[in-house]
């Protein structure tokens, strides 16, 4: 299959929107840009559309997908809101809408099961990307949108590293630019608590704790046993994985390289008073936040950043570890789990 792109003009994006909404349309998967990363969508209510999704992924399907909508008010038209919760839903949709939080609520018959892998509960996000809105508005209906990377992979944070994961198996692309954010959405559920409702990070993403506190009680997600830790998002401990090895770092100390293997930096701040910058002869260093040392500029070069020093050709990557709070946290999670030991490949 050849896949084309549509360059999105951000003076006029009809001819993308409308590309975009017609391949929907037809049945067919389309890779779009979103502020966190970009998507590959389908038509979240044809099942034979949304099956293509997890084909052109090798995504198993019990890994359910999030929906984007294209207007606030659609999340009733999807959703079955508790009564007790609907004033909290409604708050969290005014705060953060469009925007990177989606959130986990009991779903309609509307949305079927092939998109929630048989679970209760649908996904539900509208995305701060301009294109992405529109080609939901224009569709009226909602588009589910997995990552547009192959399974356990590197999420794209441009069309051309869509292309590096999906190229020949899928039809089309629309090239919006860089995302935005650089990392996925703050996936949360919502539960009535005792006093105040109580929010669950199912996913760190940029929404992060600290602004979430402002409207429940944040509480880290429990599970009972491991099955059940299996039904959380982002739920496989090995993700986020390149060719390369990651190694992330707790201390400079910990640090021993191998001989005859090649070892990549990927360091916070680029400063050589972290001790990670002359602890060895890396064959590439990358800064992941160059500029004024802020946690958002290393979310938004994390994924971009891998990708290039994965491409460089080295044995190993090895990761400062960067401040655990705000954005902080999502990105020390992605870190960990690309570093996660893989399963055995079979
Ligand atoms: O920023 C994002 O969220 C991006 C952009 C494209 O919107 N999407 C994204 O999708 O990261 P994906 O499929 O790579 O990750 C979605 C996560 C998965 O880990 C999945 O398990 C979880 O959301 N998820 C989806 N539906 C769920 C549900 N009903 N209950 C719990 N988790 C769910
Ligand atoms: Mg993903």
């Amino acid at each position: 299959m050849e896949t084309k792109t549509i360059f999105a003009d951000f003076e006029d994006e009809r001819e993308a929107v409308l590309g975009a909404v017609a391949a929907l349309e037809a049945g067919d998967v389309v890779a779009l840009p979103t502020e966190t990363v970009y998507g590959l969508g389908a038509d979240a209510l044809n099942e034979e559309a949304v099956a293509k999704i997890f084909a052109a992924k090798e995504r198993p399907k019990f890994d359910p997908l999030i929906c984007h909508v294209g207007d606030k008010r659609d999340i009733e038209k999807y959703a079955e809101i508790p009564e007790a919760l609907k004033e909290t839903v409604a708050q969290l949709v005014e705060a953060f809408w469009p925007g990177p939080l989606t959130l986990v609520l009991p779903k309609k018959d509307i949305i079927p099961d092939i998109v929630t892998s048989g679970m209760p509960t649908v996904a539900l996000r509208m995305s701060a990307n301009p294109i992405m809105r529109k080609v939901a508005k224009h569709l009226g209906r909602p588009i589910a949108a997995p990552s547009a990377n192959r399974f356990g992979r590197i999420s794209p944070t441009s069309a051309n590293a869509v292309r590096e994961e999906l190229d020949g198996r899928i039809p089309l692309i629309i090239d919006g630019g860089a995302c935005m954010q650089g990392i996925e959405s703050t996936i949360i559920s919502i539960e009535e608590g005792e006093t105040r409702p109580s929010i669950r990070i199912l996913r760190a993403g940029p929404v992060t704790k600290e602004e979430l506190q402002k409207y429940g009680k944040v509480e880290k997600p429990k599970y009972k046993d491991k099955a059940e830790k299996l039904e959380a998002p982002g739920q496989l401990e090995s993700h986020y994985a390149p060719n390369a090895k990651v190694i992330l770092l707790e201390s400079p100390s910990q640090f021993k390289a191998e001989a005859g293997k090649t070892y990549a930096l990927l360091s916070y701040r680029g400063s050589a008073k972290d001790g990670y910058l002359e602890l060895h002869d890396w064959d590439e260093i990358a800064e992941l936040s160059p500029g004024t040392g802020k946690l958002a500029e290393a979310a938004l070069r994390l994924f971009y950043l891998m990708r290039e020093l994965d491409r460089s050709g080295v044995d190993y990557i090895v990761a400062e570890p960067v401040t655990e709070k705000g954005v902080g946290v999502a990105i020390m999670d992605r870190l960990r789990r690309a570093a996660a030991k893989r399963p055995a490949a079979h």
